[in-house]
């Protein structure tokens, strides 16, 4: 393949941060934009500049110019949606989570074996430059061999312009039976795929606490977890500050990974904000001294740039895509089905024994009350 001509499925919320890389890229073509809302496919494609509007998928899959599609669509859709556009002959990326079940997933994952077409989940993590360059440290053996993986997600608010350009349509399903649960689901699923990716390694067991927050949080939220190597172990925490304000360019939110290893430590201080005034990325020695990274590229957006370049060079190249697989993909959905599952069976969880899905016992949440437990959260 000489150049990769891309269509884009779903001009929602995150659209324009997937789409940046595909129009950057100087072998790629972004030829066509679809969205059952003429009207967000047609400002898309003005802003981009792109010549194509679709407003049904079938007809943008029935155009003969499209080798890939970007799928941007709500997350219940992911499947009808990547099935079609695997069937119609195309690559395609879609946005994390895979689908709202294993099962799900799995039939995605077989439908692209069986196609002989490459189907990545789009994972921003797996592009963040201080992250890559961890997990890059960690294989190397910088730090020894890693023991613990403690990732820390905090959700507050925040005034930036891209948080008040959102359309609140595309909360709507998110808050809803139309999803199997709240931010554990659709957030963390981010940072239960990098717990897998950066050490390559399994996880067989599961315990959690899962407290109801308004809205669609849950939070506090703690976790332990166990890795196939047994001298490997991680956790992490959410928690959910409404009157904090958060420093950040994106959403109101941020996290902080931390890896022990039995030489040394690496921190990656942000990821979706900018709280913290520290280099983004710090290495601990065996020696005690200490390399940081003030320069490293750490935009938040920058993780779906690199995300979206590794998409069309795989392609090009003919090379395995270096984003999440559908494998992976299955298995970090496991891993958040098993954080609800053991928060509700108050014992570990094996993920791998997940084939459907768990939600909290609450979901959907009733948001009747939605301004009254937001001002009353924090005094239960
Ligand atoms: N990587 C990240 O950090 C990140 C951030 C936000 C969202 N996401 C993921 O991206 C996906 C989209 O999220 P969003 O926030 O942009 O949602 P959204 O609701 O804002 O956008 C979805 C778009 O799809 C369109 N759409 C719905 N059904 C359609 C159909 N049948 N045909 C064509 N278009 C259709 C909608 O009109 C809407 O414009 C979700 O899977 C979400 O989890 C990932």
């Amino acid at each position: 393949m000489d150049r990769v001509r891309i269509g884009i499925l779903g001009a929602g919320n995150i659209a324009p941060l997937n789409v940046a890389a595909y129009l950057a890229h100087p072998r790629c073509d972004v030829l066509a934009v679809c969205d059952n809302r003429e009207e967000k496919a047609q400002a898309a494609a003005t802003n981009w500049g792109v010549p194509k509007v679709y407003t049904d998928i079938d007809e943008m899959l029935a155009d003969d110019d499209l080798d890939a599609i970007e799928i941007l669509t709500p997350t219940m859709l992911h499947k009808e949606h990547v099935l079609a556009a695997l069937s119609a002959g195309r690559h395609v990326s879609v946005q994390k989570p895979i689908a709202n079940t294993v099962s799900d997933g799995m039939e995605m994952a077989a439908a692209a074996l069986a196609s002989g077409r490459t189907l990545r989940i789009s994972e921003c993590n797996f592009g963040y430059p201080p992250l890559v360059k961890a997990k890059q440290l960690v294989t190397q053996g910088a730090i020894g061999h890693p023991t613990m993986c403690r990732i820390k997600t905090v959700v507050g608010k925040t005034d930036t312009a891209f948080q008040n350009g959102l359309d609140p349509s595309g909360y709507t399903w998110r808050f809803n039976d139309q999803s199997p649960g709240g931010h554990l689901f659709d957030d963390m699923v981010h940072k239960y795929g990098t717990a897998l990716w950066l050490f390559d390694q399994d996880i067989t067991s599961v315990q959690a606490i899962v407290r109801q927050a308004p809205a669609f949080f849950e939070a506090p939220t703690a976790a332990i977890w166990e890795y196939e190597r047994d001298s490997l172990l991680g956790m992490m925490e959410v928690t959910y500050a409404p009157n904090m304000n958060m420093r950040s360019s994106f959403y109101g939110a941020d996290e902080f990974f931390e890896i022990q290893g039995t030489d040394g430590f690496i921190w990656v201080t942000r990821c979706t904000g900018e709280m913290l005034d520290l280099a983004p990325l710090i290495v601990y020695h065996p020696d005690g001294s200490t390399t940081e990274y003030p320069d490293i590229e750490s935009r938040w957006d920058s993780g779906f740039n690199h995300s979206g370049t590794a998409f069309i060079d795989a392609l090009l190249d003919g090379t395995p895509d270096p984003e999440m697989t559908p494998d992976m993909a299955i298995k970090t959905l496991q891993f958040c089905f098993a954080v609800y599952q053991a928060s509700i069976e108050r014992g570990p969880v094996d993920p791998r024994t997940i084939t459907g899905s768990a939600s909290p016992p609450w979901w959907p949440p009733d948001l009747s009350n939605y301004f009254n437990d937001m001002k009353e959260y924090g005094s239960r």
